[in-house]
């Protein structure tokens, strides 16, 4: 008899070579591939649970009941997974973060990892990893990549069956640490899901997108290598040509605060310097700054000195999903 309650934990990402724009918006099938690594510090858990008596679907996000647009997103997601269950049932949803959910960072790629992993074992669906990583790309683009441990690529595909992530080294590989530094927790206007849509718009997507192969291929190789000089410069340029893609979309995107220009020029002086330190930006005016565990503290101690950041978390490179 299948079990028809789950619960899974999952950590957030970070890409170093970033999903910008969809070759197919509803089915989330990227553009591009993109490589990242997940974030132990952080986590989702949540737990799923079918019942026969449920006329809807209902969910928790840190013990408040969710916002509208925030259950119609699970619910339609839910959807997915009940086209392939005998009796169709409607959910309790229960998921919590161990990071503020107004801290600005991205959450959507841990909810959704977490929430494929629990619903899909609640329904008895047994899923491998490649097809579970489709299943939560089906929720948010980069949370295929939360499935997977450690450093991680996501396959772009050209339809459901070939768009998945893999992990291509362990998370004990590189000693890589990310300290965020937050400059705004309000939330974003122009979401990921709207700015992907935009993508398209700015004659500079084509050249970013076509370039890809090779900025990955150089980035893959860094990681392998562990050599910061390569990785920094690649991903500092990644992050500033899809900046640059949102900056002259139309309409533009414009996620840089003061703050967040004053980070990124505090980071290269710091490198030029001498420190082994590079960013990388989201859909967001907070500034990931990437850097090796013998330099952390040092980093962690610069940024900590910096007004503009309200606050700044710390992580290791994280493990992929895990049932609890
Ligand atoms: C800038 O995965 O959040 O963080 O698929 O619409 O949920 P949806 O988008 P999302 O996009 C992430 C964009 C990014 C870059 C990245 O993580 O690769």
């Amino acid at each position: 008899m299948s079990k028809s309650i789950a619960t899974a934990v999952a950590h957030p990402n970070i890409a170093f070579i970033k999903y910008w724009g969809n070759r197919d918006d509803a089915l989330r099938i990227p553009m591009n591939a993109s490589l990242s690594m997940n974030l132990a510090a952080l986590s989702t858990t949540t737990s799923v649970e079918f019942r026969c008596d449920l006329q809807q679907d209902d969910l928790l996000i840190d013990g408040q009941s969710a916002a509208p647009a925030a259950l119609q997103r699970v619910s339609a997601f839910l959807d997915i997974v009940r086209e392939q269950m005998p009796e169709k049932q409607h959910a309790i949803i229960i998921s919590r973060n161990n990071f503020p959910m107004g801290a600005g960072i991205a959450s959507s790629a841990s909810a959704f990892a977490a929430l494929a992993a629990a619903a899909s074992h609640a329904a008895g669906l047994d899923l491998d990893e490649a097809a579970l990583s489709r299943l939560a790309r089906r929720g948010s683009g980069s949370a295929c990549r939360s499935i997977p441990a450690g450093f991680v690529e996501w396959l772009p595909g050209r339809e459901d069956e070939s768009s998945y992530a893999v992990s291509f080294a362990p998370a004990g590989h590189w000693n890589l640490v990310d300290l965020i530094a937050v400059v705004n927790r309000t939330h974003k206007e122009v979401g990921s899901t709207a700015g992907h849509a935009l993508a398209a718009t700015s004659p500079l997507q084509s050249a970013r997108v076509s370039d890809c192969p090779r900025r990955l291929a150089l980035c893959r190789q860094a990681i392998l290598e562990k050599d910061f000089v390569a990785f920094a410069a690649i991903v500092e340029l990644d992050s500033d040509m899809m900046h640059a893609v949102m900056q002259t979309s139309t309409p533009p995107l414009l996620y840089w605060e003061a703050a967040t220009l004053e980070l990124m020029q505090k980071v290269r002086s710091w490198r030029s310097q001498g420190l082994p330190v590079c960013y990388t930006i989201d859909a967001g005016p907070n500034v990931h700054v990437l850097c090796q565990q013998q330099d952390a503290t040092q980093v962690e101690e610069l940024l900590e000195q910096i007004t503009a950041a309200q606050a700044v978390y710390r992580s290791d490179t994280g493990s992929g999903v895990q049932l609890v």
